[in-house]
């Protein structure tokens, strides 16, 4: 048979071309594969929530916060669809402004509606007027909390170098802002976080739970202490140090758990507040205008409820 000689000439060469060719083609796949794995979009979605992403405010007071310098800022996690709460927040305890010789703003923070802008057909005019909505561009929901008290660490830290502390409450809550300001003029100007501070709670490990999490996303049998979500304060340090520290932390979806996790990456200790009793979730079933004098945040049944509190707590006798 004839067998060109070219060919037997070439061949070492050519063998060497595809060792190569091959080498290279496994190099490349590898490095996607590992590209795959570790970039966030692709990661198993076991993880529930997509922080950190490039979310951006499309409701936005960008300057207010700096213009204003309050001396703490009370930020209002709420559904978008929530003008109700808004409104009775702004006409009860979001009316405080001026306390103790300190000036308090507050501010709505929401995400983006499944239905397409509520906020804007039903109340065109809401942002413009009072000038305390911010509404970030990520969906709102209960499995995205992380992401909104993120972009909300965010905001806080860019838009408010001239504030001290800042409070982010619930909206079905009573809060004290008297009280709050009093316990902010004693308390540090650094490094300081406090609320009701849970120690050594158990993970639940019960998928039906509401906040079930799997030993996959978290296999540690306890949190770290974090300030349960309903009322916590931070000093305005804090945000830029906790956004630092969550590059490097998975996250999880139930929110105050995931600052108690930066925090601990970060070394910094919680403080719980100087008077027990002062943060509360389990309001007593018999309250009086009295009872509301002494707390700092109490969390109620539902925000309608903070009408008949707050009247009780405006027309309270001497304590
Ligand atoms: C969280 O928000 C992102 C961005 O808007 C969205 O893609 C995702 O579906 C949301 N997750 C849940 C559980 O609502
Ligand atoms: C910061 O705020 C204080 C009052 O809280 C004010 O006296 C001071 O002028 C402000 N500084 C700047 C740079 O805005």
């Amino acid at each position: 048979m004839f067998r060109p000689s070219l060919c037997s000439e070439k061949s070492p060469w050519k063998g060497a071309r595809r060792w190569l060719f091959y080498v290279v083609l496994s190099l490349m796949l590898g490095v996607l594969v590992l590209y795959t794995w570790f970039s966030p979009s692709w990661r198993p979605s076991l993880f529930h929530v997509e922080y950190p992403y490039r979310y951006h405010f499309i409701l936005d007071e960008p300057n207010r916060c700096r213009q204003e310098s309050p001396f703490v800022v009370v930020m209002i996690p709420v559904a978008p669809q929530g003008r109700e709460a808004r409104d009775i927040i702004r006409r009860t305890w979001g009316r405080e402004s001026q306390v103790l010789g300190q000036l308090i703003s507050y501010y709505f923070l929401l995400g983006k509606s499944r239905i397409v802008s509520v906020i804007k057909l039903k109340s065109p005019d809401t942002f413009k007027k009072y000038h305390d909505i911010l509404q970030s561009n990520f969906l709102d929901s209960y499995k995205n909390l992380t992401i909104k008290t993120m972009v909300m660490l965010e905001w806080l830290g860019s838009h408010c170098p001239n504030t001290s502390y800042a409070m982010k409450v619930d909206s079905d809550t009573f809060l004290n802002v008297r009280n709050l300001v009093d316990l902010l003029l004693e308390a540090p100007r650094h490094n300081y976080m406090t609320g009701l501070v849970a120690r050594g709670a158990a993970v639940l490990r019960d998928p039906t739970s509401k906040w079930f999490l799997s030993p996959e996303v978290f296999p540690e049998d306890s949190y770290p202490p974090y300030a349960l979500g309903v009322g916590y304060v931070l000093s305005l340090d804090l945000p830029n140090q906790i956004l630092e520290a969550s590059k490097t932390i998975q996250a999880v979806y139930i929110e105050d758990v995931y600052l108690g996790l930066c925090m601990r990456h970060l070394g910094i200790p919680l403080t719980d507040p100087p008077h027990g009793g002062s943060f509360v979730i389990n309001t007593p079933s018999e309250t009086t205008g009295c009872y509301f004098a002494s707390v700092i945040v109490t969390l109620l049944q539902n925000s309608e409820q903070i009408l008949d509190v707050w009247k009780a707590y405006e027309t309270r006798p001497d304590c």
